[in-house]
């Protein structure tokens, strides 16, 4: 049997800057020369202390976030996302590491004692946070919400009410501002944390699950949201999410957290060209499962010129083989558009080194399904 070249497989951009990666993973702040990380955290350790028991929530995190990325971290229920978080702006005292946020670094600063309050106050001022539940002051306006941080901050009335119109009408609820939360639906709420998240001029927003309390299609709007902000304002934003569609529809760079550490890290596209990444499988799922025992079952994904080349066709005209198609697709993540196919060839794996090594010739990321060993074979 002869495939036809998929259609799919010529619908990719040809010379898409972003599928042209095709080497040895790297760090993402090593990756992009103008990527500064301006958020940096090296050996972050936390360990609760209570009644006797110890627990570590994060056990050396290396997190390098660059300026103007939105950065996604994701894991389970007490993988300690939001430890991390709380230790990204000192909220809570990490046990051990270092925090750097813009160049300062604020561990060395909270471990100059009660003098260091101020100064502390100061760098956190500069760190925008969002919360899950809004933290909204239920007994003032949304335009008083909004001031809080400036009233903190020493502000004058008069600067602190420009301040709260502009960035209220900024996140669209400009004729909110007299209004209490209690008048608010969830999505406006969320605004107005935003709002006041934004209030210090931030250039980093820290956000835990702030889209965890909303419906979908509120979700939506609001990580347009952060993702309009990210952009406008070059507001670098690192989110915890335990939702892989949030990663997919805004994050330029994922981390997947499991106990206390950061298994896998890096740009999306980094990810995607990862031979049995979790969080790649994850981000761009492709269903079907081997229609026999005696079959090889390959995920392809496309990548950069060889996207364009009718492969498929290729390798079965090349091999003589009959090739089926189990699934593929075309989406985007992280705002770049990916294409992958799982493909079955007869026979064992042993049968098919060289087609695959075809597969691989052709600049393609190769995943052998089922084929622990193989996978890391493929991503030396
Ligand atoms: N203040 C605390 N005292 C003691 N243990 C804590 C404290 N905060 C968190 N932990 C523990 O640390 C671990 C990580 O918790 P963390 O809240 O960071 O997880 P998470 O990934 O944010 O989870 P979730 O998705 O449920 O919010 C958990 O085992 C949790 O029980
Ligand atoms: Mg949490």
């Amino acid at each position: 049997m002869s495939v036809p070249a998929s259609p799919y497989v010529t619908v990719l951009p040809r010379a898409h800057p972003f599928l042209s990666y095709q080497g040895t993973p790297t760090p993402a702040y090593e990756l992009d020369s103008d990527g500064i990380p301006v958020i940096t955290t090296s050996g972050l350790t936390k360990v609760y202390r209570s009644r006797g028991r110890e627990v570590t929530a994060l056990d050396g995190v290396d997190l390098h976030v660059r300026e103007g990325e939105v950065y996604g971290v994701i894991g389970q229920s007490g993988a300690g996302k939001s430890s991390l978080i709380r230790c990204v702006n000192l909220l809570e005292r990490p046990t051990a590491g270092t925090v750097t946020v813009a160049g300062q670094d604020l561990t060395a600063l909270a471990g100059r004692g009660p003098r260091a309050g101020k100064e502390l106050r100061e760098a956190r001022s500069r760190i925008g946070m969002v919360f899950q539940h809004f933290n909204l002051l239920s007994s003032r306006t949304v335009q008083d919400n909004v001031e809080l941080p400036l009233e903190i901050l020493g502000k004058s009335g008069k600067e602190r009410s420009r301040k709260a119109l502009e960035l209220l009408d900024l996140v669209g609820l400009a004729d909110k501002a007299k209004a209490y939360p209690a008048q608010l639906s969830g999505g406006q709420k969320q605004r107005v944390g935003i709002a006041r998240a934004l209030a210090g001029d931030p250039k980093v927003l820290l956000s835990d699950e702030a889209t965890s309390a909303l419906d979908p299609e509120t979700t939506r709007s609001i990580l347009q949201l952060l993702r309009d902000l990210n952009r406008q304002l070059g507001l670098t934003v690192l989110l915890i999410t335990h939702e892989m569609d949030v990663v997919k529809s805004i994050c330029d760079s994922a981390a997947l957290m499991e106990n206390g550490r950061i298994v896998e890290s890096g740009t999306v596209s980094e990810l995607l060209a990862t031979p049995g990444s979790e969080l790649a499988t994850a981000l761009f799922p492709v269903g079907g499962e081997a229609t026999g025992a005696d079959r090889t079952v390959v995920d392809v994904t496309f990548h950069g010129e060889a996207a364009t080349q009718p492969v498929i066709s290729q390798l079965s005209r090349t091999y003589n083989i009959d090739i089926s198609i189990l699934g593929a697709a075309i989406d985007t993540v992280g705002g770049l558009q990916v294409g992958r196919m799982r493909i079955e060839l007869p026979g064992r794996y042993e049968d098919n080194v060289v087609p695959v090594g075809f597969l691989r010739e052709q600049g393609l990321q190769i995943d052998v399904v089922g084929e622990d060993l193989l996978v890391k074979e493929g991503a030396k």
